[in-house]
């Protein structure tokens, strides 16, 4: 065979663009976690690490923002000058953490966004479930479920507390979309709305108020099971956890839908970590391969009555 067929055949059997790793034998993946304070956080950063172990050319550095978005911010940038072969970010907020992350992906860092969005198209991928739908999907569950209420069949109206997670990242942002816009000619008036950060113990603060404000609560919408978890120990203390309806969103197993299984929550909504996915993304890109802009995460409804044969997808 000639050499220069023996050359077209070795370029052939290489995908587009392989790399090789900038530091020795192992690609070095740099993970940005906004914070480790919440059981669903813990378990997307055990989904990375489960995926990578399986990697022995993958080394994956976390590093833990602990909820502080200037931290996060250099973190990042800690990583950019560590000259890591890819970025993982499940990022604080959107604005502020939109330059960092374009900053890495113009040096040509891969960039993969987890979860919560960023402004913008510089980076790679972003990997996360439909936060509009999950939103709609509860405020469709709430209204049929509230319509069976003898107050709202006799032509009277359900009265909702709203605990947001933080306003400033998009989930936040568009489960409280969703949500309102499934309930828009629904009989409910929104009584109470706070913004609880995504964390139970404002939540139950924030509860403990809706309480003292309110004689009749009918339900409470909280944006992830720490938050309707915290208003559900503020209800209980009270002695009205009976009377309230509490829906949240998550559903780790060992979380949301324990809550579902003892009766502590009516409905919980997934919302998948997407860490293997990352790792299966990162593989991709650090070899080479093109991958879609965005990938979206499929999520499931959790009742008593669903929870024994895992849940209802959406
Ligand atoms: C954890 C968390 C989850 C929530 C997600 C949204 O920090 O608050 O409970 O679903 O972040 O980004």
């Amino acid at each position: 065979m000639k050499s220069y067929h023996l050359l077209l055949l070795a370029a052939l059997a290489l995908p587009l663009g392989a790399a090789t790793p900038k530091h020795g034998d192992t690609w070095v993946i740099g993970m940005s976690q906004c914070n480790l304070g919440e059981p669903w956080r813990v378990q997307m950063n055990a989904d990375i690490a489960k995926a990578a172990g399986g990697h022995p050319e993958l080394k994956v550095i976390f590093k833990d923002a602990q909820n502080d978005t200037l931290t996060q911010v250099s973190q990042i940038e800690e990583f950019i000058n560590a000259d890591v072969d890819l970025l993982i970010v499940s990022p604080k907020e959107a604005a502020p953490l939109t330059s960092p992350i374009a900053e890495a992906y113009r040096k040509g860092i891969p960039v993969i966004v987890l979860d919560r969005k960023v402004l913008g198209e510089e980076f790679t991928e972003f990997i996360g479930a439909d936060n509009r739908k999950i939103g709609e999907a509860a405020g469709d569950w709430v209204r049929k479920r509230l319509a069976e209420l003898p107050k709202v069949k006799a032509g009277g109206k359900a009265r909702i507390v709203e605990l947001e997670g933080l306003m400033t990242s998009t989930p936040g942002q568009d489960r409280h979309a969703g949500f309102r816009a499934a309930l828009k000619n629904a009989p409910v008036d929104f009584v109470f709305v706070a913004d609880m950060k995504w964390l139970e113990p404002s939540a139950r603060t924030e509860m403990e108020s809706a309480l003292a404000v309110n004689e009749q609560i009918d339900l409470v919408y909280a944006h992830n099971d720490p938050g309707a978890h915290g208003a559900y120990l503020a209800a209980k203390a009270a002695g009205r956890e009976k009377e309230i309806l509490f829906v949240g969103i998550d559903g780790l197993p060992q979380e949301g839908r324990a809550y579902v299984q003892e009766g502590i929550l009516s409905a919980c909504f997934e919302y998948p970590t997407g860490g293997q996915e990352a790792i299966e993304s990162a593989l991709r890109v650090l070899k080479g391969e093109t991958v879609p802009k965005v990938v979206t995460l499929g999520s499931r409804v959790f009742t008593p009555e669903n929870i024994t044969h895992g849940g209802d997808p959406l």
